[in-house]
C-alpha cells in the first residue's frame, strides 16, 4: 500500500516523537490513588518517561491527572480505551495519547479529528488495513504474544511496511528484545515494570530498579 497524503492527520509524528521517548512503556493499572505519583515518579527516575495509564481501574482518570501535575516531563497516555466517550475522558485530564486494545469504526473516526493521537490496537492484517484506510501509520500490536509475536510482526512488514507498531501483551525482560530487532517495532509495553505485589507494598525502590534496567537495557 502506498501513503496517501490526502488522508487526514492521524498525528504519527507526534507519536513517534513520543515512542522515542523510550523503548518501554510501563502499562499501569492503578488501584489506589496514591499510588499513581510515586509509582509514576519511580519509573520515571529508573529511566522510563512515558507511561500508560489503563482504564482498568476507578482511579485511572484522577491518577492520570496527578501524574501529569505533579511530573511534566513525563508523556502519560491513557489505555484500555473501548469507545469515544472514554476517548473524551482521556482529552478531558489531559493525556497525551490514547491506546486502544482492539479498534471500532466510532474510535477511529473520533481519533483523526482529537487533539489527542491515538494508537490503536490491532492484531491482524486486516484489522491493520482497516486503520490504515483511516489513516493510521502506527499502532499497538495487541495481545502480542498471543496473536503470533514476532512471526505475526514480521509477517505484516510484507504487504504494509511502512506501518509500526508498539506490542504488548506477554512481553517481558526476556523476550522484549527479539521484538525491539525488528525493524517495524518503535517500542514494547507491558505490566512487568509494575508488579502488584511491589505496588501493594509500595516498594518504589525496586520499581525504580527494574525501570532502570529495562532503561539501560534497552536505550536506543
Ligand atoms: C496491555 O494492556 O497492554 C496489556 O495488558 C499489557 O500486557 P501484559 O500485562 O501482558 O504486559
Amino acid at each position: 500500500m502506498t501513503i496517501d497524503k490526502q488522508l487526514p492527520s492521524t498525528r504519527t509524528t507526534e507519536l513517534d516523537s513520543i515512542c522515542l521517548k523510550a523503548e518501554v512503556i510501563p502499562v499501569l493499572a492503578i488501584r489506589r490513588v496514591e499510588d499513581a505519583v510515586p509509582l509514576a515518579k519511580a519509573l520515571v527516575e529508573g529511566g522510563l518517561s512515558v507511561l500508560e495509564v489503563t482504564l482498568r481501574t476507578d482511579c485511572a482518570l484522577e491518577a492520570t491527572q496527578r501524574i501529569k501535575e505533579a511530573l511534566p516531563q513525563a508523556s502519560v497516555g491513557i489505555g484500555t480505551v473501548l469507545t469515544p466517550a472514554q476517548y473524551r475522558q482521556a482529552e478531558q485530564v489531559g493525556a497525551d495519547f490514547v491506546v486502544t486494545p482492539g479498534t471500532t469504526e466510532a474510535l477511529y473516526r473520533h481519533g483523526v479529528s482529537s487533539p489527542v493521537p491515538m494508537l490503536p490496537g490491532v492484531a491482524t492484517v486486516s484489522e491493520l488495513m482497516i486503520g490504515w484506510q483511516f489513516g493510521y501509520r502506527r499502532f499497538k500490536f495487541f495481545p502480542a504474544e498471543a496473536s503470533g509475536g514476532v512471526k505475526a510482526l514480521k509477517a505484516f512488514a510484507g504487504p504494509i511496511p511502512e506501518a509500526r507498531f508498539c506490542p504488548t501483551g506477554g512481553i517481558t525482560l526476556d523476550n522484549a528484545d527479539d521484538y525491539l530487532a525488528l525493524k517495524n517495532v518503535m517500542c514494547v509495553g507491558g505490566s512487568w515494570l509494575t508488579p502488584t505485589p511491589l505496588v501493594e507494598a509500595e516498594d518504589w525502590n525496586s520499581i525504580r530498579e527494574l525501570a532502570r534496567e529495562a532503561a539501560q537495557r534497552f536505550h536506543h
